[in-house]
């Protein structure tokens, strides 16, 4: 819980490093699940670490632990035998190797920080990483200490009748007095925060998998009995990932069972224990009637990254904290292939990249900017970024593109070979990429090492028949030093016929139309011979390095990449360029955006283009957001930002009207929901072309978006056409509301949605109707997924509401980290970091946000969390 902070809060650091001083081999867990008090007996055999500091006294990790007793090899210690404070318990003078066995007393139904063990819906469940195990009992709680667990738990049979852990369940016996105990066995050693234990009222949705080595898994997806109809998907999904692992890195599957486990009240989005994943509910539960086509994609990208931890964080964990990239930048990478894999490449790639450019592109560029592997930190639990996370993943895709798909395998073979059941770090990974290829990765270091989102400024310039491509590294926006990176740049020259030209260049490998150049100085030239006139560059084509490019094209080659560059990534960004320039020159001028004809013209030309469809078509229509152009602003305007790109898409729509009915006609649906890939992207294209419709400002689409939204069959099209309505003030607005409410109310994940197109509406008055929305009775800041759909998403995608000049859109999102840090200071960080920004607006937003962060800094026991990330966006 939150305590008073008498000292400023202690930052770790990487460069201190130590081994620990003792090991613990095994663990023997025994829970005595209560109502008011559950009891957690430990045993432990202990020995000393002959890599560690001689003589040292075994020092535990603790917190909110009543200790009840403290025995070393059945010998109970008097109070005086051990020194016990907040955090840690101490124990002086211990034996090499010995058994210690602590009893402690904790209260999961008063922990709502949703760390450790604590109740969701009645049932208990847990969330250890990063640090939460030392809130269920005394422990070397950090990833390096591995142990074999076993775990007994005892419960009342009624309302508990099914107790779960990590591995095989070993016995199951009925107590006679109305309470039941379980024991449950994990072969495996493991880190305490990959710990899980559920117990509740659970039902299953039960399905195998046979392994390539023929080991026949149970799959089973545990949920409240309510929602047992909506688990197929989940299953499916696991199924897919665990063929996925096999077939793309020979990755099998290590238990006889795996277990998944949906939570309502969940800080993230899912854990993967072994063989016991807890998941936001979020992230299992799918219907088409009541999830969307992208709730259906995101289920099994997570289910997928949960999966695939089991071999890339469970099988091979993180030696500290700071390594956390390893397994999470790694795992993104992993599902990102996964779910490009099961759907579209090209589209996929796109998404996240888009998703890096709108929250780790301003993460790099804030206060809290931080290498993949940072160096160091006050709360672990405020490095679960997007800079870890997806921008680590980019760094993965390096490897990937610099190796080639073979060598990147083989890399990650030298890797599972090496390191299979150890604790290891970013350099150990790194080094095995390079000694399985035979290649130099030293320079590679510094993505571990260097913050921010490098640039490359890149210059084409003809010289007869040749084509000069030079390519300046430069230093992140705001930054001084800067060394410069190993960057793989992918590279093509498009011809006017549309097609790639042969490249002739000393040191580039011959006869190919496609190449990667290696940068590795901060200044390089390239001389490709005999290129066509006219022939366009097209330069870090699949986004092959996360850096932020820099090449002035003209708007006649950006027109012509955006209709004929065969590379998807490089296509769809050579509109996001030729039109966000257009949409910015507008912001920084305060003054409404209009297109020019030719950009009119190749927006239409997309829009009519009939051999283009589904999702890819919709990406291409779709404008850069306001969070990713704000990025580019000298000093971000929010309300001119908003005006150019809102008038922008206005003037796109009508100039293109008829071109646009007629392709939303043409993508209507013509039968009954399916959800196939093709639906899918018809169902994407069509809603993009609902809310351009909806753009125009035109009476008729009031119509067509009720008619959206009321002739749906499937929530992707019902919450579409609610959104289109939400941001028109009009009677059918309210209309759609109520029905939906009324359609919904009982299903929490669908009420959820509820809540975020009304936080996210940019009609005027927002502050005060997010107010009215924390003021529902059906509102409830404890549940984190709730909290989110209104206070998250108002305050990280209403842009024009939560920067209202009056200042009260800041004030309710200070008030908010303040009341839910009172309970769960993970959320309530994370909610202060949407303030991050502050110092790039104008003076009036920058001194009222300044002066909300002073408020919560300057508010008595804030937690370590929330006081880490104003303090940091304060200096
Ligand atoms: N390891 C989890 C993942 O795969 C992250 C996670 C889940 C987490 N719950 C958490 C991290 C709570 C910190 C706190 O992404
Ligand atoms: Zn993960």
């Amino acid at each position: 819980m939150t305590t008073a902070q008498e000292t400023a809060p202690q930052p770790v650091f990487r460069k201190d490093y130590r081994v620990p001083n003792y090991l613990i081999d095994t663990v023997d867990l025994e829970f005595d699940l209560g109502e008011e008090v559950t009891e957690v007996r430990a045993r432990m055999r202990v020995r000393r670490n002959p890599a560690g500091e001689a003589g040292a006294p075994l020092e535990l990790d603790g917190e909110g632990l009543v200790t009840r007793s403290v025995a070393i090899d059945g010998r109970r210690l008097e109070g005086a035998e051990y020194v016990e404070s907040d955090v840690s318990l101490a124990i002086a003078g211990v034996p090499d190797a010995f058994e210690l066995t602590t009893v402690v007393h904790i209260e999961p139904q008063k922990n709502f920080e949703l760390s450790g063990l604590y109740k969701s819906s009645g049932n208990f469940c847990t969330q250890c990483e990063a640090q939460g195990f030392r809130r269920i009992t005394w422990f070397l709680d950090r990833p390096d200490v591995m142990a074999r667990y076993t775990t007994t738990i005892t419960a009342e049979r009624e309302r508990y009748p099914i107790l779960l852990s990590n591995g095989n369940r070993v016995a199951n016996h009925d107590l006679g007095d109305g309470r039941q105990r379980v024991k449950w066995e994990d072969p495996w050693p493991k880190p305490s925060y990959l710990f899980a234990l559920v117990a509740g009222n659970l039902a299953c949705h039960a399905g195998r998998f046979t392994t390539m080595s023929g080991r026949n898994v149970a799959l089973e997806i545990w949920v409240e009995p309510q929602n047992i109809d909506k688990c197929e998907h989940a299953l499916v999904s696991l199924q897919k990932s665990m063929k996925w692992d096999e077939e793309r890195f020979g990755r099998e599957y290590d238990l006889d069972v795996y277990m998944i486990v949906a939570v309502g009240d969940f800080n993230m989005g899912a854990m993967e224990n072994k063989g016991l994943n807890v998941f936001n509910s979020k992230f299992v539960l799918a219907r088409p009637e009541t999830a969307t086509d992208a709730d259906f994609e995101a289920v099994e990208a997570v289910i997928g990254h949960e999966y695939f931890h089991n071999w890339t964080g469970n099988r091979v964990t993180c030696r500290d904290w700071f390594q956390l990239t390893l397994k999470e930048g790694l795992t993104v990478y992993r599902d990102q292939q996964f779910t490009a894999d099961m759907t579209s490449y090209g589209v996929k790639r796109i998404d996240d990249v888009r998703g890096l450019r709108a929250a780790q592109f301003p993460e790099d560029a804030g206060p809290m900017s931080h290498p993949i592997r940072p160096e160091s930190y006050i709360a672990m639990d405020n490095f679960y970024t997007a800079t870890v996370y997806e921008k680590g993943a980019q760094v993965i895709a390096m490897y990937a593109t610099l190796l080639g798909k073979d060598g990147f395998r083989k890399g990650m073979n030298l890797y599972f070979e090496r390191h299979d059941g150890q604790a290891v770090t970013c350099d150990d990974f790194r080094v095995a990429m390079a000694d399985a290829n035979d290649r130099d990765f030293g320079q590679f270091e510094r993505w571990y090492l260097q913050a921010g989102t490098p640039r490359l400024a890149v210059t084409a310039e003809r010289d007869g028949d040749a084509l000069l491509m030079t390519f300046e590294q430069k230093a992140p926006r705001g930054q001084e030093h800067f060394e410069p990176m190993h960057v793989p740049v992918r590279f093509a020259v498009i011809g006017r016929d549309g097609a790639r030209v042969e490249l002739r260049c000393d040191g580039v490998a011959q006869e190919a139309d496609e190449t990667v150049l290696e940068l590795t100085e901060l200044k390089s030239t390239y001389r490709f011979e005999d290129v066509p006139a006219g022939a366009v560059p097209s330069v870090l084509r699949d986004f092959s390095a996360p850096v932020e490019l820099e090449f002035a094209q003209s708007d006649e080659e950006l027109a012509f990449l955006y209709a004929h560059d065969d590379d998807d990534f490089n296509r769809w960004d050579a509109g996001q360029r030729l039109f966000g320039a257009a949409i910015l020159a507008a912001a920084e001028a305060g003054t409404e955006a209009v297109p020019t004809p030719e950009q009119s013209a190749a927006f239409g030309q997309v829009l009519g283009d009939a051999r283009l469809d589904g999702s890819m078509k919709a990406l291409l229509l779709v404008m850069p957001g306001e969070s990713v152009l704000a990025q580019k602003m000298e000093v971000i305007q929010p309300d001119h930002l908003h005006t150019a790109r809102t008038t922008f898409r206005r003037a796109l729509a009508l100039a293109n009207w008829d071109v646009l009915l007629a392709a939303y006609r043409a993508s209507r649906p013509t039968g009954a929901y399916t959800h196939s890939q093709e639906e899918v992207h018809r169902r994407a294209l069509n809603g993009t072309l609902l809310a351009y419709i909806c753009a125009s400002g035109r009476d008729e689409a009031i119509a067509l978006a009720w008619e959206h939204f009321d002739a749906a069959d499937n929530m992707t099209d019902m919450q579409m056409g609610l959104a289109c309505l939400c941001e028109i003030d009009a009677p059918e607005r309210q209309r759609a509301l109520d029905a939906f409410h009324a359609q919904w109310h009982t299903d929490p994940l669908v009420l959820d949605k509820w809540f975020t197109v009304q936080s996210s509406s940019q009609l005027p008055g927002a502050p005060a109707r997010v107010r009215e929305l924390v003021a529902r009775d059906d509102f409830d800041v404890k549940n984190p997924n709730r909290a989110r759909s209104v206070v998250h998403v108002f305050a990280a995608g209403n842009t024009t509401g939560f920067h209202d000049p009056s200042g009260d859109g800041y004030r309710f999102v200070a008030d908010h980290v303040l009341a839910i840090g009172a309970f769960n200071p993970q959320v309530a960080s994370r909610l202060a970091k949407t303030f991050n920004q502050w110092k790039r607006y104008d003076p009036t937003r920058r001194e009222l946000m300044k002066a909300e962060l002073e408020r919560i800094k300057a508010t008595n026991g804030i937690s370590k969390d929330v006081f880490e990330v104003v303090t940091s966006a304060l200096a």
